[in-house]
């Protein structure tokens, strides 16, 4: 089937900004006294920010050590190192393949929306020099549920007025195919295929991504 919406989730997919979520992570594991490593991080994919901290505390067995406000305080010390690595990005850390293959969905005419988990989408877009790409995005501060629930890719296609059956998810979390796979989207997980059981294909990139398969 053709579809008309291609909705993109951002880390990991667009852009590569894995490795700077893992630095402020780590450098807050470092201030709280314990390791923190890539393999850890792997968990926090498609993950959002007080549910990748939980995460982050479990590694280094202080999961009830803090209260609420502390744990928000302790957020936000991550995300402010995080944002100053992201104010410096620019359009050479976006992933290969993905400006073409958004290009190349602009000339069809296929809707284009963004659905990240992330707050820090737009700055990530703008720096990048893709925001004007999209017709709709929806990121961490347009929802109330995280993935694996489905509000972040149908509130998109609900705004371009989509039908989901149309819809092709592009996603590097299992959370994030498994919430395109709920309402009926095609999901196509970007990665490696063993770590992606709930995509209906996967790439391992971008690259020289076939269009015309699917749009
Ligand atoms: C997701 C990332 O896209 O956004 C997660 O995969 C991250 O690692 C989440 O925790 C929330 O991001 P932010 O920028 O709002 O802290
Ligand atoms: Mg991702």
């Amino acid at each position: 089937m053709k579809h008309s919406c291609a909705i993109f989730d951002l880390d990991g997919v667009l852009v590569d900004t894995a490795k700077y979520h893992y630095l402020a992570w780590k450098e807050l594991a470092d201030r709280l006294g314990f390791n923190f490593t890539l393999h850890d991080n792997e968990r926090l994919k498609g993950v959002s920010r007080m549910s990748s901290l939980d995460i982050l505390l479990e590694v280094g067995q202080m999961k009830d050590r803090f209260t609420q406000v502390e744990k928000e305080n302790l957020a936000a010390e991550k995300n402010q190192r995080y944002v100053e690595w992201i104010s410096k990005l620019d359009e050479s850390e976006l992933l290969e393949g993905a400006l073409s293959l958004l290009e190349a969905l602009k000339k069809k005419e296929v809707k284009i929306a963004l659905g990240s988990a992330s707050k820090n989408a737009q700055l990530i877009l703008e720096n990048v020099g893709i925001a004007h790409l999209f017709d709709v995005v929806v990121d961490g501060n347009a929802v109330s549920k995280a993935k694996p629930d489905p509000e972040v890719f149908t509130l998109g296609a609900d705004k371009l007025q989509v039908p989901y059956e149309r819809c092709v998810v592009f996603e590097d979390s299992q959370a994030g195919l498994e919430a395109a796979k709920a309402v009926g989207m095609f999901a196509i997980g970007v990665g490696q295929k063993h770590a992606l059981p709930h995509a209906d294909i996967v790439y391992p990139s971008l690259k020289n991504f076939p269009v015309e398969l699917y749009f």
